[in-house]
């Protein structure tokens, strides 16, 4: 019996020591598995005088029983401690501050297309591309510019054959709608154009377009009028922005005007931005030439036209207060992410 308090006392000081549940199970197998040595003490009971073998069996059970205790005790509590430390290792700190998800935001250019097709689509017109690399006879010819006309000099042109060109201005995809639809219409086309002038403030050699085109019998200069005063008093958000129409000249429409809004920085009383005059020129704009209508099998008796062409560069310059043309094509994120 003294060896039985022996072993239970050294078996119950190995379960404190126990570090990990492993330890805690090869400690059962050694003291109560087949082969264990409490399992042994029990073998020997046989051994004692019969009178005394119920009272020495119960000890060695009560010690069992101790040390089952004990062993399950140690178990559960490591069990705990290694959960804890699984948890804390996969902690998430959510004090941490977050990492944020970069946001990107849409080029001022591409913001003032999506206004500009966004009005027009509301009043009825459709939107049309054609190709970047024209013929001559859709970007001049068809447009009332025959060879040697002298106002093919204001458009610098890249040539890339002889005939082939990259397109001066979006006007040859009207020449495309009239040659394959029939009127009426009203069609816009947003594009990409270039011409031959090196980076200013003011010039990109690609810079984009977008020209209209209505198409219908009852069709006057008073329309025109009233469609782009809305659209500038719309785009640039003040019901009350005055509109000019300037006498101009286009060889594709007769009679032809330039469109001038008020100063839309010091609102008519004359700066920087409008040169002290009060008034910013936005556009080009005229009846089409019965001529440009013929030329693409429309019958001018019947149908009159009007046209219209903006740049939506210098549109965004004005609205956003930008001041050199460059800018837009700089890919500078601290420019760009301004207009997010
Ligand atoms: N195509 C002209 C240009 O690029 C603009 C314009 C279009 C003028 C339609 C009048 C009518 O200069």
């Amino acid at each position: 019996m003294s060896d039985l308090e022996a072993l239970l006392d050294e078996a119950l000081a190995a379960v404190s020591r126990a570090s990990n549940v492993a330890d805690v199970e090869n400690l059962r197998i050694q003291q109560l598995g087949k082969k264990g040595a409490m399992t042994g003490l029990l073998k020997t009971l046989g051994q004692l005088p019969e009178a005394e073998r119920p009272a020495a069996g119960a000890e060695i059970n009560r010690a069992k029983k101790k040390l089952e205790g004990a062993l399950q005790n140690r178990k559960r509590a490591l069990e705990q401690i290694e959960a804890e430390a699984a948890a804390a290792a996969n902690a998430i700190d959510v004090t941490l501050p977050a990492r944020g998800v970069a946001q990107g935001s849409l080029h001022p250019v591409s913001i003032v297309l999506d206004r500009i097709e966004q009005f027009f689509h509301s009043v009825g017109f459709d939107s049309v591309r054609g190709p970047e690399i024209e013929d001559d006879y859709h970007n001049f010819e068809a447009l009332n510019l025959p060879e040697h006309h002298p106002a093919r000099a204001m458009h610098d042109t890249f040539y890339v054959t002889d005939s082939l060109l990259l397109r001066t201005h979006t006007s040859p995809v009207q020449v495309r709608t009239m040659e394959s639809r029939k009127p009426p219409f009203r069609i816009i086309c947003p594009g990409k154009t270039y011409r031959v002038d090196p980076p200013d403030p003011s010039h990109l050699p690609m810079f984009h377009q977008v020209e209209g085109l209505m198409i219908d019998e009852q069709c006057s200069f008073a329309d025109l009028k009233g469609i782009i005063t809305e659209f500038l008093q719309v785009f640039f958000e003040r019901e009350d922005l005055m509109v000019r129409f300037r006498p101009s000249y286009f060889p594709f429409t007769e009679p032809s005007a330039e469109v001038d809004v008020q100063c839309v920085h010091c609102l008519g009383a004359g700066c920087r931005v409008c040169s002290n005059t009060g008034w910013l020129e936005v556009m080009g704009s005229g009846m089409v030439h019965p001529r440009v209508l013929e030329m693409s099998g429309i019958d001018s008796e019947r149908f009159l036209g009007f046209a219209f062409g903006m740049g939506p560069e210098r549109l965004a310059m004005l609205r956003y207060g930008v001041s050199d043309m460059r800018h837009f094509v700089d890919s500078d994120v601290r420019f760009l992410e301004q207009f997010r």
